[in-house]
């Protein structure tokens, strides 16, 4: 909420007035982004994050109140992302269509229906883990 009366990009702001900001247009705003929609995981490279604005990307919120498990959420999801690849290839099941839905967080809609293929024989896994058991 805003304290006082202000101006931003030409807009009038009155004092009291609720800012929202949301991260999926900003997070796809072709000023910003070089081909927004395409997957594209170098853009986050460092050179190229640090040629945008901070506020380009802000899942995790800014400023005092920013996320305070940004860190370890962002190291969670690639350590699990890491264990899964490793092991298995997914497809889309044929046919599927996801499509997000928004709500409290972005979700896709109704789900990600996928075939995940074993990179290794299930053989080969019963073994590892009996070895693990010895
Ligand atoms: C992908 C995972 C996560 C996302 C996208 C996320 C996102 C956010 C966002 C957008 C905010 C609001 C920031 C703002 O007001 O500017 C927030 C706040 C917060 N998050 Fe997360 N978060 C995640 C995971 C976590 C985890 C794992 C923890 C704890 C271990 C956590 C703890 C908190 C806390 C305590 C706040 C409130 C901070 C405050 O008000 O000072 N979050 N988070």
């Amino acid at each position: 909420m805003t304290v006082e009366d202000d101006t931003l990009a030409g807009y009038t702001i009155a004092a009291g007035a609720i800012v929202l900001l949301s991260p999926y247009v900003t997070h796809r705003h072709p000023a910003v982004w070089e081909a927004p929609e395409r997957f594209d995981p170098d853009r986050f490279a460092p050179a190229r994050a640090a040629a945008r604005p901070t506020m380009a990307y802000f899942p995790f919120g800014g400023g005092p109140r920013r996320c305070i498990g940004s860190g370890f959420a962002t190291l969670e999801m690639q350590l699990i992302v890491t264990a899964v690849v490793q092991r298995y290839r997914l497809t889309l099941v044929s046919g599927a269509c996801v499509s997000p839905t928004a709500g409290l967080t972005l979700r896709p809609s109704p789900a990600v229906p996928s075939w995940l293929h074993p990179l290794r024989g299930e053989r080969e896994h019963r073994d590892e883990h009996r070895d693990h058991r010895a």
